[in-house]
């Protein structure tokens, strides 16, 4: 797994602003964004929806601040309505895309086989692959975090296997209870869920060069004090990330 440094903050916009207001956030802290991504060795990386990769990806072209999707196809190409390729974000330039986001899983019924799927074709088009896992907090509470942390992960470390992946990845670990609640993991469900991620990856060709984000209510305030966990290398950050100054209180809180 990799270390403390260089981590990351990723801003998930999930559909919270129109094309308009997309643009118009650009207008209003491009300067200040890339002021700030000068001030820290952190990587940044916004996650916008599709309508507004092209004009993000054109306007961070020369910049240090990456642009990732929030989802791209489980095929390469072909008669897929609605879809949109790795390749083709690549090709517009995205650097990341979010696989399996628990609001993807729920409400489009994606399976950690799909999500497995999709995290291949972002490896295969040259993208790094934010592959989200987590619990229900039912799940937490009948006991059951372990287990299905594991099978979530179990597709996704085959697929590393039999494809002999190197490249760096990210795994977030974002606990379903904890997204849009402002409830937060503990330090210590962070360590002990960090463990249990390492551990069922370790023997996997990528091994090396897994990164493990944090995501669920993180903002200015939270930050800090998660930040403070060792295995942690980045926050894959919702709401708080389209609101400017609190993405500055993250980024520079890690
Ligand atoms: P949140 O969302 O920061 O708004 O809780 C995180 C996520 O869903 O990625």
């Amino acid at each position: 797994m990799m270390t403390k440094n260089n981590r990351i903050v990723v801003g998930n916009w999930k559909m919270y602003l129109t094309y308009n207001q997309a643009q118009e956030w650009l207008d209003n802290h491009f300067n200040d964004l890339v002021a700030l991504a000068s001030e820290t060795d952190n990587e940044i990386a916004l996650c916008p929806s599709f309508d507004a990769l092209p004009s993000f990806c054109k306007g961070f072209a020369d910049s240090r601040i990456a642009v990732g999707a929030q989802d791209c196809s489980r095929n390469a190409s072909g008669a897929y309505t609605g879809e949109t390729s790795a390749r083709s974000i690549m090709e517009l330039g995205c650097t990341y895309s979010i696989v399996g986001h628990s609001e993807r899983r729920t409400y489009n019924r994606e399976t950690s086989e799909i999500v497995a799927q999709k995290a291949h074709m972002a490896f295969y088009a040259d993208i790094t692959p934010i592959v989200c896992i987590g619990e229900t907090h039912e799940e937490r509470d009948a006991g059951n975090t372990q287990k299905v942390l594991e099978s979530q992960l179990t597709p996704v470390i085959s697929m590393l296997n039999v494809n002999d992946i190197t490249k760096p990845f990210c795994i977030a670990y974002e606990p379903v209870w904890a997204i849009g609640s402002g409830r937060t993991a503990t330090i210590e469900q962070l360590n002990e869920t960090f463990g249990i991620i390492a551990s069922a990856l370790k023997n996997t060709p990528s091994s090396s060069s897994i990164r493990l984000l944090y995501g669920g209510s993180v903002n200015g305030t939270s930050a800090p004090e998660l930040a403070k966990t060792s295995m942690l290398s980045g926050f894959l950050v919702g709401k708080a990330s389209t609101d400017f100054q609190e993405l500055k209180k993250i980024v520079l809180s890690i």
